[in-house]
């Protein structure tokens, strides 16, 4: 496969490579990123000299560099976004930019150079919200009802990709899959964010009454669950992705990761809750399991674990992220260092 990564840069972009070239040796790989706050190369030191893998600078909204790109790829796995909930409260315009033209763009040059799968990467996010008290889940029949700019426009982006097979006859196929962790994630997302400020010794903030649920994937699970549909996925299909967890809310998450660290409960800082808050998120994976035999593997508990000790052994990592542009946002977003 000659396959062609937007948004490589990222937290499960680079993630996806790394898998990628491990797995499939023979196959080439660019990566085509714009090094937003979220891009970071370092996370693909490992292979930055594999001849295989070769990384291009730039943006999913500039035609002329994506045909480039394109026209050398069979494969697309787009993964590039805006990806961040509370940054889209502050500006959704970037969101719409981003995931709906930019998106818009990486089809039109699929189109035109005839790419052989489309795979587009979006969120259980554009299903809406869950209450506490329904015990359903998302599944691949479930309505869009996105409550939030960034669910939106991810929304907007899995209509368009869809448009363009039914309209166009694009070879495409989607996952909706729900909030990812591991090693590598940028420490803006509440499980990075919960480790990492407890390390510095600081307190963890948490949005409201603390009782919001998601329901948690481990990034490599994810890496298996897109392989599995490039290999033997229907063109056309969608499949959700879904997690290890069953409802545990936020408040549970972060004391979990407190007792990993030894630290007291009193690092828990209650704070002003998120506009638009979505209660729950829940995902029905039944499809992907019946269909292509992919299921979570191991245990949350572990591999939470597991994501704690990576970032307490990599340090300098997310030390070089937190002092960049993030710390003006962390301030602006929280109103202090806590
Ligand atoms: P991320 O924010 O860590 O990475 C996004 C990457 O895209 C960055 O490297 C950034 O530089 C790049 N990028 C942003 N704008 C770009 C542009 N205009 N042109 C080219 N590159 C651009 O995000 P992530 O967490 O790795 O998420 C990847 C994808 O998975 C996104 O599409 C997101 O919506 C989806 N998703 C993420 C999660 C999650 O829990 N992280 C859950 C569901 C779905
Ligand atoms: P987040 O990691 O931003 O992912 P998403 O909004 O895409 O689900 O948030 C996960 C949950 O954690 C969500 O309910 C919001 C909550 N949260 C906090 O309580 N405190 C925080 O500082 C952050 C960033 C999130």
């Amino acid at each position: 496969m000659k396959l062609l990564v937007t948004g490589g840069a990222g937290f499960i972009g680079s993630n996806f490579i790394l898998y990628w070239l491990k797995n499939h040796p023979n196959d080439t790989i660019i990566n085509f990123d714009k090094l937003t706050y979220a891009g970071n190369l370092e996370n693909l030191k490992t292979i930055e000299k594999n001849s295989n893998y070769k990384f291009i600078q730039g943006d999913i909204c500039d035609a002329t560099k994506v045909d480039n790109v394109v026209k050398e790829s069979d494969t697309i796995v787009h993964f590039a976004a805006e990806s961040h909930v509370d940054r889209s409260i502050t500006d959704p315009s970037e969101f719409v930019r981003t995931n709906v033209l930019g998106t818009n763009v990486l089809l039109e040059s699929a189109l035109k150079y005839k790419i052989k799968r489309f795979h587009h990467i979006s969120t259980d996010e554009v299903f809406g919200s869950l209450s506490l008290e329904e015990k359903s889940k998302f599944d691949e029949r479930t309505n869009y009802n996105p409550r939030s700019p960034y669910s939106a426009s991810k929304a907007g982006s899995d209509h368009l990709v869809r448009a363009y097979y039914h309209t166009f006859g694009l070879p495409i196929s989607i996952s909706n899959c729900s909030n990812n962790f591991g090693p590598y994630q940028f420490p803006e997302k509440v499980i990075p964010l919960a480790i990492t400020n407890l390390l510095e010794g600081k307190k963890v903030p948490v949005y409201g009454d603390g009782l919001y649920v998601r329901d948690w994937l481990y990034v490599e699970d994810h890496c298996k669950a897109i392989d599995l549909i490039l290999e033997k996925g229907k063109i056309g299909e969608t499949y959700c992705i879904g997690g290890l967890t069953e409802d545990i809310n936020n408040l549970e998450l972060i004391k979990k990761i407190i007792k990993l660290l030894g630290k007291s409960e009193d690092s828990i800082d209650f704070v002003k809750d998120r506009l638009g808050h979505d209660r729950r998120y829940a995902v029905d994976w039944s499809k992907i399991k019946n269909d292509l035999g992919w299921k979570p593997e191991g245990n949350f508990d572990e591999l939470l674990e597991k994501t704690v000790n990576w970032y307490k052994q990599n340090k300098d990592w997310w030390e070089k992220v937190k002092n960049g542009d993030y710390k003006k946002y962390y301030i602006n977003q929280y109103g202090s260092n806590l």
